[in-house]
């Protein structure tokens, strides 16, 4: 099948071992966009991270162990280029360029930014306040025509979709590209408290790198249907986290015969979580194993990301050469 043009770009702060939400809702299309763009490119964003975090005493860590999640998950090196931003110093003054076309209430109005203030009051730095510039230098200085994202993200690319207009519009010029978002297929995993989106902040992830007595363990932590409170009352499946990840991890067979057998008490939630884990095990087998097997030599992963991180610096040196000559700079 012949490849969609142009670029793919997409982020994600280094928060160490990813889990199923981190998953589901981008690393799977990251490795699938692979196979249908020509160029695919995902970076570690640590210096988006900087917005956020106090220390950085586990940020080596954190880089590390994500970009082992994502070889280990199929992002290959022969595919994407995969690199840390800031091995990649461009991007810092794409950011200043575009901060010059951005209208600061547009900022403060974002609703991203408005939750980071809610959760943060006492750290609303000015690099929190220009996250989304940052995010809007990283797809423009690759000319990203598509970014895989979740839903939530959704403010950010129109921001940048804005910004690139501004920006081509005030220096005429069209170096910069407007780029699209691409809806991921699974906008919102749940924790296993069934109530909040999973995220390892709020400890309630499962790890795609845990033992198989680990993931059990947690499954078996689960919150399914609220209202099942009895092994003899029947259960509804709609309402069950447990079941939306049957619908992922289970064959249709138990798919099916869950859903009946919950509905009417033939069934336990105990009985359930138990096949979901032993298929979600099954699953992660081989991600697992290939992920034991690059973790024996790190220096492959520093050389992935040093040679990715040169790839990604060539395309954007010739960006800068071209947004500098565009805004007219001496
Ligand atoms: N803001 C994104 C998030 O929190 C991460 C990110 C940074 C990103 N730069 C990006 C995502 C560029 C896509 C493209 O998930």
């Amino acid at each position: 099948m012949a490849k969609k043009k142009g670029r793919v770009f997409s982020g994600a702060r280094p928060t160490g071992k990813q889990h199923l939400g981190n998953y589901l809702g981008a690393i799977k299309n990251y490795v699938a966009l692979q196979d249908t763009y020509e160029e695919t490119i995902y970076s570690i964003v640590d210096i988006h991270a900087l917005t956020t975090i106090e220390t950085t005493k586990d940020l080596p860590q954190n880089t590390y162990e994500m970009a082992l999640d994502w070889l280990a998950a199929g992002i290959r090196p022969e595919k994407s280029i995969i690199f840390i931003q800031s091995h990649v110093p461009e991007v810092v003054e794409l950011h200043i360029f575009l901060s010059m076309v951005t209208p600061l209430g547009k900022l403060t109005d974002l609703p991203t930014f408005k939750d980071k203030i809610r959760q943060q009051p006492y750290n609303v730095n000015y690099g929190l306040v220009g996250y989304p510039v940052l995010m809007a230098a990283d797809i423009a200085l690759y000319k990203a025509v598509a970014v895989p994202v979740g839903v939530d993200q959704a403010p950010h690319i129109e921001f940048t979709r804005e910004i690139v207009r501004s920006f081509n519009y005030r220096y005429n010029t069209n170096v910069l590209v407007e780029p699209q978002m691409v809806a991921t297929e699974f906008p919102k995993i749940l924790g296993i408290d069934g109530k909040n989106k999973m995220s390892k902040s709020l400890n309630n992830h499962i790890e795609l790198a845990a033992t198989p007595e680990e993931t059990q363990k947690r499954v078996m932590q689960m919150v399914t249907d609220p209202q099942r409170a009895r092994r003899s009352d029947p259960g509804n499946p709609d309402v069950c986290n447990v079941f939306t990840l049957h619908k992922i991890f289970s064959s249709p067979e138990e798919v099916t015969m869950i859903n009946t057998e919950c509905r009417r008490a033939g069934i336990g939630c105990v009985d359930c979580k138990k096949i979901f884990a032993k298929n979600l095990n099954e699953h992660l087998a081989p991600f697992r194993e290939r992920r034991s097997e690059i973790a024996k030599d790190p220096d492959y992963i520093q050389d992935v990301l040093r040679d990715g991180a040169e790839r990604a610096r060539a395309i954007a040196r010739v960006t800068i050469t071209e947004v500098k000559e565009a805004i007219g700079l001496p």
